[in-house]
C-alpha cells in the first residue's frame, strides 16, 4: 500500500519565511503528518531567505514558461533538520522579495502579488493534475488567501481525483485583487459577479476558496463561529452561513519541541513546573537584553507581536503610560514590528520611561523566545484572533497572558475572575473592548494577582498543564482528508489514523460544523 499524500499549499513556513503563527502552523502540521505516515509536502514561494534557509535543493526538472506572472521553476529541498519535503516555486517576482513577503520597505503591498500568488496557485493546479515531475498528492490543503485560487483551479479544470481544503488563518487579508486579471489568472468570465469571486468590483483570491473547498476549516472553535457574523466575517459571512455544511473548526496546536521551557536552547536557562529557578534567571536575562534594573520582584510586563491596528498597538500605546503612572514599580518590555507609526510612538513611550519600558523593533525569533520565558505576563490585547498562538507560547513558560476575549483565546485562556477569590482553574486574564480603560483594568487585575503568590503560582501551574500538542489537531485534519480524498485513497488516510486510535471523538471533525 503506498502512503497518503498531502499537498499543504501556504506562503510561509519556519524557519524558512515567517511573519506570524501561519509559518509556525504549516511547518508543525507538515511534521506532524510525516509523523503519522503521510508524505506531506509543503508548497511554498522560493523568497531569498526560503532558497538561503532550506535544505538539499534541487531543480525537480520541472520549467514553466505559461504562468500567469511568467516563468519559473520548481525547486525540491527539505526544511533544515527535518524529514519534512518543501517545494519551491522560483519565480523572479518572488526573487524580488527579500524584506517582507508582502510588503514594501514603505508599507505599501507589493503591485504584483495577484499575478505573484496566481503563479502559486496555477503551479499547485498542476501538481495536482498530475503534470510536474511531483507525485499528484490525494488532498491539496490550501492555506489562507495566498492560496485561495487552487480550490477554484481545481473545479474549473475538472480535476477531481484531489480532495481541496481551505484553512482560514486570518479572514482579514483577502487577497482582493483587480478584476481585469481574471483570464490571466485562469478564472473564467462566468464566475466574475457576487454569487461568484466578485467582491466589491474586485476579484477575491479567499472567496475564491470558500467557494470552490470541499472543506473551510477556521482554526479555532471561537472564531469557526464568529465568521459567521457580519463582525468578525470580513464580509464574506454570508458566504461562509452558505457553506456551513463544509465549515468546521480545527484549532492550532503548539509545537512543543520548539516550544519548551524544559527544553529551550534559546533561553537562558531551562525550567519547568516542579523546577521553577530558571524562570528567574530567564527575567534577569530578558531584564538586562532590554536594559532595564535587575529587579526579581518588580512585576514584567511583555507584549509581543505585529505592531498593528489588529493587535490593539494603538489601544497599548494609550494604556501603558497610565499603568506605568499607576504603578511605580512595573516594568514593561516590547518586541514587535508592523505599522512605522506604531513603532515610533512605542520608541517615543522607552524614551518617556527610561529604566521602566523598553522596545526592540524587529523580528527577533530568539528574543521572543527570552521574552515569552522572562516575563511574568503577556499583555495581548487584539480586536480580533483567528487562533492566537503567542498566549499559549507565554502560558507554557508560566507567563500570564492578559488577552482580549476574543476568538481562539476564548477557547484557550481561561479567566481569573476576581482577583482576591481566583477561579480553581483559571490560567490567564480576559478583557471585553478595545478602550485604553478595559485593557489597563485587565493589566490592574493581573498585577493585584501577581501580589498574591499563592494566587499566581496556581495560575502558573495551570497556565503550564495545559495540553496544546499537535497530535489532537493532526488526528482531525486526518480525519478530514479521509473524507475528502478520492475514494481510492480515503483507507491510506485512514491508516494513519489507526495507530493513535482510541475512543476519543475524531467523527466531531468530520461532521461539519455545527453550532450548538
Ligand atoms: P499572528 O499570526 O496573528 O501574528 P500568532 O500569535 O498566532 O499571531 O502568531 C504570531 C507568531 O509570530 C508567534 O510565533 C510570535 O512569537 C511571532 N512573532 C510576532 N512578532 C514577532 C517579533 N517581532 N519577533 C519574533 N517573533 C514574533
Ligand atoms: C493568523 C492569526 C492567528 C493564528 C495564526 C495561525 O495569523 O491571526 O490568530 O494563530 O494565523 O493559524
Amino acid at each position: 500500500m503506498g502512503r497518503a499524500r498531502v499537498l499543504l499549499v501556504a506562503s510561509e513556513a519556519v524557519p524558512l519565511v515567517k511573519t506570524g503563527g501561519l509559518a509556525d502552523v504549516i511547518t508543525a502540521l507538515a511534521a506532524v503528518l510525516v509523523e503519522h505516515g503521510v508524505d506531506a509536502t509543503i508548497l511554498m514561494p522560493a523568497y531569498p531567505a526560503a532558497v538561503e534557509r532550506a535544505s538539499s535543493l534541487r531543480q525537480v526538472g520541472q520549467l514553466f514558461d505559461d504562468l500567469p506572472g511568467g516563468s519559473g521553476r520548481l525547486l525540491l529541498g527539505t526544511l533544515p533538520g527535518s524529514p519534512v519535503s518543501v517545494l519551491l516555486l522560483d519565480t523572479e517576482r518572488f526573487a524580488r522579495r527579500s524584506g517582507d513577503p508582502y510588503v514594501d520597505e514603505h508599507g505599501n503591498e507589493y503591485e504584483d502579488n495577484a499575478l505573484a500568488f496566481g503563479d502559486l496557485a496555477e503551479v499547485a493546479a498542476r501538481i495536482c493534475a498530475g503534470q510536474t515531475m511531483v507525485p499528484a498528492p490525494h488532498v491539496v490543503h490550501a492555506n489562507d488567501w495566498h492560496a485561495g485560487l487552487v480550490p477554484l483551479l481545481l473545479r474549473v479544470r475538472g480535476i477531481t481525483g484531489v480532495g481541496s481544503a481551505l484553512t482560514i488563518h486570518n479572514l482579514a487579508f483577502q487577497g482582493n485583487v483587480d478584476m481585469g486579471l481574471a483570464g490571466r489568472l485562469g478564472v473564467p468570465a462566468d464566475m466574475l459577479h457576487a454569487d461568484g469571486v466578485e467582491f466589491w468590483g474586485k476579484l477575491s483570491f479567499m472567496k475564491a476558496g470558500i467557494l470552490c473547498a470541499d472543506r473551510i476549516t477556521a482554526v479555532s472553535d471561537t472564531y469557526a463561529e464568529e465568521i459567521l457574523t457580519p463582525r468578525f466575517g470580513h464580509g464574506l459571512d454570508g458566504l461562509l452561513g452558505s457553506r456551513r455544511d463544509a465549515l468546521l473548526a480545527i484549532p492550532n496546536g503548539v509545537d512543543t519541541a520548539v516550544w519548551n521551557p524544559a527544553r529551550d536552547t534559546l533561553t537562558a536557562r531551562p525550567f519547568s513546573i516542579t523546577d521553577m529557578a530558571g524562570k528567574a534567571a530567564c527575567k534577569r536575562d530578558l531584564q538586562r537584553q532590554f536594559g532595564l534594573p535587575v529587579e526579581p520582584f518588580a512585576p514584567l510586563l511583555a507584549l509581543g507581536s505585529r505592531m498593528t491596528h489588529q493587535k490593539m498597538a494603538d489601544v497599548a500605546l494609550d494604556a501603558l503610560p497610565r499603568l506605568l503612572e499607576r504603578h511605580p514599580r512595573l516594568q514593561v518590555v516590547v518586541l514587535g514590528r508592523g505599522d512605522h507609526g506604531y513603532e515610533s510612538r512605542f520608541q517615543q513611550l522607552a524614551a518617556e520611561y527610561p529604566a521602566r519600558f523598553a522596545v526592540h523593533v524587529g523580528y527577533d525569533e530568539k528574543l521572543a523566545h527570552a521574552l515569552h520565558a522572562g516575563a511574568d505576563m503577556l499583555l495581548h490585547g487584539t480586536r480580533f484572533e483567528p487562533f492566537g498562538l503567542t498566549p499559549i507560547y507565554a502560558m507554557l513558560y508560566g507567563t500570564i497572558p492578559v488577552a482580549s476575549r476574543v476568538g481562539g483565546l476564548c477557547d484557550t485562556v481561561a479567566d481569573a475572575g476576581a482577583a482576591d477569590a481566583p477561579n480553581e482553574s483559571a490560567n490567564g486574564v480576559l478583557f471585553d473592548g478595545d478602550g485604553a480603560d478595559d485593557m489597563s483594568a485587565a493589566v490592574d487585575r493581573a498585577l493585584a494577582l501577581f501580589a498574591q503568590t499563592r494566587h499566581w503560582q496556581r495560575l502558573q501551574r495551570n497556565a503550564m498543564q495545559a495540553d496544546f500538542s499537535w497530535y489532537g489537531p493532526a488526528r482531525k485534519y486526518l480525519r478530514m482528508y479521509a473524507d475528502i480524498a478520492p475514494a481510492g485513497a480515503r483507507a491510506l488516510f485512514e491508516a494513519t489514523l489507526m495507530p493513535r486510535a482510541s475512543a476519543d471523538d475524531d467523527s466531531a471533525a468530520t461532521a461539519g460544523w455545527k453550532r450548538a
